[in-house]
Parts: C-alpha cells; sequence; structure tokens
C-alpha cells in the first residue's frame, strides 16, 4: 500500500516538475506572486514564468496546507532525536523526505479521486520544532518566527503550567510526523510500518507519544466537534480554484469574501534549495471537551435567557449545531446535502452592530468578527483540527449522563504565515473581555479567564452578554467558560521537501 503510494507519488513529482533552472535556482528572483490567492490549475498548463514557478512551489512544498488532506483517520507521531546520533536521525529524516505529501501530489490525486478514477493514498506530513532544528544543528535553515522559536510552552495564552500537560507534551519534543488513511486499517498499518523504522534507527529517533484522531459526521455529512456542532466549514481560501466553488457552488462570496493570499499561510522555507521553497508554521494543541458540563451549562443558559434551547448553544458558538449562522436566523435552518451551498457561510454582522442577533463574545464571531473590523482577514489561519477520543454516545444525543467529561476533544491544528499574528492573536481576543470598546466577556469556548479590565468589575468582567430576545434585548452579564482544557501542544514549522531530503 505504502509502495503503491510512493510510486504515484513519485511518478506526479517528476511529470511535474518542469521548473526552468533560472527559475529554481537559490539567489534568483523570485517570480510567483504571494501577495494574491494561486490557481494550481493555471500553473499546471504552465501559461507563463508565475505558472512555471507555481508548479515548483508545488512540488516543493507540502500537502494539507493550501487544502485539508481529506483522510478520515490519522495518527500524529510525536518524536525525539538523540543528539549524539545525529546522522541517523539526519537518514531518517531525508527518507521520509522521499515520502511526505506535495502539495502537487495531493491537489491532482484529490481530483483525479473526486473523478473516481483511483484511490487517493494515504496523507504523510512532517514538521520540526524550534528544538529539533537545534538537535540537528541545522540553526541556519531555521524559520525565525519570535513565537516559534521559544515554544508554546510559556507564551502569553493563558495556559496551564506544562506540568499539568500529557506526558507527551511535558517531554522536548523535536518532530511531529503526522500519517493519515481513508480507514482506520491503513491508519494502523501505516503507524506500524513507522513505528518499524523508528526502532531500526537504534534509539537515534524515539517515539515519545502519539494522537489518533477521526472525524464524527452528522446527519448531513458534516464534521462535528464533541460539543455537536458542525466544524470545519469556515476556512480562509488560497487557491483560486477553491474560491471559485465556494463562489459557484457553496452560496456566494458576496457577504463574505474567504480569500487570502498566499503570503498568508507561506513563508520562505530557509533551508530550501531553491527561491520556491515554502514552507508554513503550525501550530498544535490538545484541548479536551468537558462535554456533560458544556451540555449542562447550554441548558442553564436557556433557562437563564428565557426558556430558549437550541439558540443558547447557537449565541455560544455562533451557529446552531447543523452549522446555521445565529446571526442570520433564529432558529437551526436545514442543511441540503449535496449539490448545493451546504452550510452557510457566505454571511456578515452587517445589521447586528449591538450584538442582538449573534453575541459578540460568540465563538465564530470573537475568532473572525468578518465586518465588524476592517482587515479581520489577517489573523485567519488554514484550521486543520480533528476530534480525538471514543464516546458511547454520539455528539447530537439528548441523553446527559452519557455525555463524557474528559479523555475527548479537539486536536487543533493550524497553519500560518505569522504565529503571533494569527494564532496567538486570535487566542489572545478569545481571551479578552472588551472587543471594540463593548463589554463582550471572554469567548464562551476556549476564552481563558487573565486578562483583567480596568473598566469593568472584577466578577463581570468575563462573563458574557447574550441576547435576551432574539434581534430585540440584551441580558446582564452570565457566565459561560471552562469546557475547554488545554493538554500540551507546540509550535512547529512544516519544511519544503528539498530541505527534507537534503537534511
Ligand atoms: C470555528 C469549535 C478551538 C478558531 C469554529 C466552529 C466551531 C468551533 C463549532 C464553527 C464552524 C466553522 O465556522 O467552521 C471549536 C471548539 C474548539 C475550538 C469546540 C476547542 C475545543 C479553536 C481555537 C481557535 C479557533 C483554539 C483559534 C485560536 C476558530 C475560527 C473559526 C472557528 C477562526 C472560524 C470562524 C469563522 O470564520 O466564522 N470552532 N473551536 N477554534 N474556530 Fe473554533
Amino acid at each position: 500500500y505504502l509502495g503503491q503510494y510512493l510510486l504515484a507519488n513519485v511518478f506526479t513529482t517528476s511529470i511535474l516538475h518542469k521548473p526552468s533552472p533560472a527559475l529554481c535556482h537559490k539567489g534568483d528572483a523570485m517570480p510567483l506572486e504571494m501577495n494574491k490567492p494561486f490557481s494550481w490549475k493555471k500553473a499546471l498548463e504552465g501559461a507563463d514564468d508565475n505558472a512555471l514557478a507555481g508548479t515548483a512551489m508545488l512540488n516543493d512544498l507540502q500537502g494539507n496546507i493550501l487544502k485539508s488532506h481529506g483522510r478520515m483517520h490519522s495518527v500524529n507521531m510525536f518524536l525525539a532525536f538523540d543528539p549524539d546520533r545525529r546522522e541517523q536521525a539526519l537518514t531518517f529524516i531525508r527518507q521520509i523526505g522521499r515520502e511526505v505529501t506535495s502539495s502537487m501530489h495531493q491537489l491532482i490525486t484529490t481530483d483525479l479521486f473526486k473523478a473516481g478514477q483511483t484511490n487517493s493514498g494515504p496523507y504523510i506530513g512532517f514538521f520540526l520544532t524550534s528544538k529539533g532544528y537545534d538537535v540537528l544543528r541545522k540553526e541556519e535553515a531555521k524559520p525565525e518566527d519570535d513565537a516559534f522559536r521559544q515554544g508554546m510552552d510559556g507564551r502569553p495564552l493563558g495556559d496551564p503550567n506544562r506540568e499539568r500537560w500529557d506526558p507527551t507534551f511535558t517531554r522536548n519534543i523535536h518532530a511531529l510526523l503526522i500519517l493519515a488513511a481513508d480507514n482506520e486499517e491503513r491508519q494502523k498499518e501505516l503507524h506500524k510500518i513507522y513505528q518499524n523504522r523508528i526502532n531500526d534507527t537504534d534509539a537515534a529517533v524515539e517515539e515519545i507519544g502519539w494522537e489518533i484522531g477521526s472525524p464524527q459526521l452528522n446527519d448531513d455529512g458534516n464534521p462535528l466537534e464533541h460539543f455537536g456542532y458542525v466544524d470545519g466549514r469556515s476556512q480562509p481560501l488560497a487557491l483560486v480554484e477553491d474560491i471559485e466553488r465556494e463562489k459557484n457552488e457553496n452560496g456566494g462570496i458576496g457577504k463574505w469574501d474567504p480569500s487570502i493570499p498566499l503570503n498568508q499561510l507561506l513563508v520562505r522555507c530557509p533551508g530550501g534549495q531553491s527561491d520556491l521553497s515554502f514552507g508554513s508554521y503550525f501550530v498544535f494543541r490538545k484541548l479536551e471537551q468537558n462535554v456533560k458540563g458544556f451540555k449542562e451549562a447550554e441548558k442553564e443558559l436557556g433557562h437563564t435567557l428565557g426558556d430558549i434551547d437550541e439558540r443558547a448553544g447557537a449565541s455560544v458558538v455562533g451557529r446552531f449545531e447543523n452549522g446555521t449562522p445565529v446571526a442570520k436566523f433564529d432558529d437551526e435552518q436545514p442543511v441540503k446535502v449535496r449539490g448545493n451551498a451546504g452550510v452557510l457561510n457566505n454571511f456578515n454582522y452587517t445589521g447586528d452592530e449591538d450584538g442582538l442577533k449573534c453575541p459578540f463574545a460568540a465563538h465564530i464571531r470573537k475568532t473572525n468578527p468578518r465586518s465588524d473590523e476592517k482587515n479581520s482577514k489577517s489573523m485567519l489561519m488554514a484550521r486543520r483540527g480533528v476530534t480525538y477520543g471514543n464516546r458511547t454516545d454520539g455528539p447530537n444525543d439528548d441523553n446527559m449522563d452519557t455525555k463524557p467529561t474528559t479523555n475527548v476533544g479537539l486536536l487543533f491544528m493550524a497553519y500560518q504565515s505569522s504565529i503571533e499574528n494569527q494564532f496567538e492573536a486570535t487566542q489572545t481576543r478569545a481571551n479578552k473581555p472588551i472587543f471594540n470598546e463593548h463589554h463582550t466577556g471572554i469567548d464562551p469556548v476556549i476564552g481563558v479567564a487573565v486578562i483583567e479590565n480596568a473598566g469593568l468589575t472584577k466578577d463581570d468582567q468575563n462573563k458574557q452578554i447574550y441576547p435576551k430576545i432574539w434581534g430585540k434585548e440584551l441580558s446582564k452579564p452570565t457566565e459561560f467558560f471552562g469546557f475547554v482544557k488545554m493538554k500540551g501542544g507546540e509550535y512547529f514549522f512544516a519544511p519544503s521537501i528539498s530541505f527534507l531530503r537534503s537534511i
């Protein structure tokens, strides 16, 4: 299975690798336009210099950054290298470099897969931490972002102390290997193959822990996070083809245009072999969800606001469970499944400037204020998270007794070009009780009560203001938070493939 994949990978890499040498050698001018979305199909046609540069970029860029790999089962293997056996570790990484999924391979095989022509095979991704670059003594190849160099621990995010994180994350992580397949058996098979390979390194490489991710789908076929809400719908899009699909098939982009420039996700890979070698900063956070606590608090909030049921939760998230935005509707609307708009994303907060429909604190309004803020798009990341943990009930079941309180949650993952301006700025805003001079309270899903605010009483500052009567009347400050617990994480960089192959 892996063999077939590798053959296909080599095939697409060699067939499609057609950059002219002048475009590819380090030090030459870079003709690729980074400040706008990018058309990979035009790049394939090879019409002009920008297109040729585009194919070179895609061949050297890891997959999953510009578009989600979409595999249902994944394992995240956290690795450490022995500094005294650096050469063996480097050999191990060079081999992985020949196996990681390139963006070009991913885009082509996904297209073929959709056309029913072939199995899209596994997705393989490889990432390094700042400490990883240090242990491998690759200082000159290390990306510059200050937050990346410092690591997640100790950044001002309101996280619990590292001693309280899960054991894997209390160790020094040097690398992350992600293996994903479309069924569980294949994912396990892949995990075994790479564990054997690690065993063969004579302890030069150690697997210090792993996390398994697998999505859960609702009846509409959309992925749900554990609190029972559709997740992963709203994404910034850097590929022209994805923007076109959003415009023509998924509800339009007139009210919310998700397009972003390439340079919001990509930065130069300092260790890459050409001017067209790019990488992306990757944030990983294990976030445990107390589902029972959240669901009980949701019911209580409904009573406090006046015997409303589903709208209480929708006010916390900003969308009803099936994804209907509460800024637009006061009740869940049916989501038509295939061949049309699906979960609505073409909306903004115009007409709701006082937060009378969607609270300012609602998770999706805090993390993407859309029309509330100029340039709000610049903070957006490519979110690639997946749920973890097994549960006996369905996320949309009503029975409170069977709802889990621990051991389930979200493996939050996101790509970006600046950790400080994107992930950290978003989490910081989630933790802030004030937004655009409104008292909003902290984000009820991910907010942590850390920042004191002079204008508000200590008691009130973290509480949220909710619509009591939708569109008409606001509630008193009401407390809702504390159901997501950070269990560990780290900042990574997804380097270019040419760097991994030549390391
Ligand atoms: C959107 C849940 C953590 C940033 C969403 C949505 C849900 C959700 C249900 C709506 C679906 C969508 O619009 O795509 C959760 C849960 C989390 C979590 C349960 C933790 C367990 C985070 C974190 C961040 C974040 C840590 C960043 C710091 C976002 C963003 C959106 C979003 C940017 C899209 C908003 C939009 O564009 O409208 N999340 N999330 N989420 N979340 Fe989270």
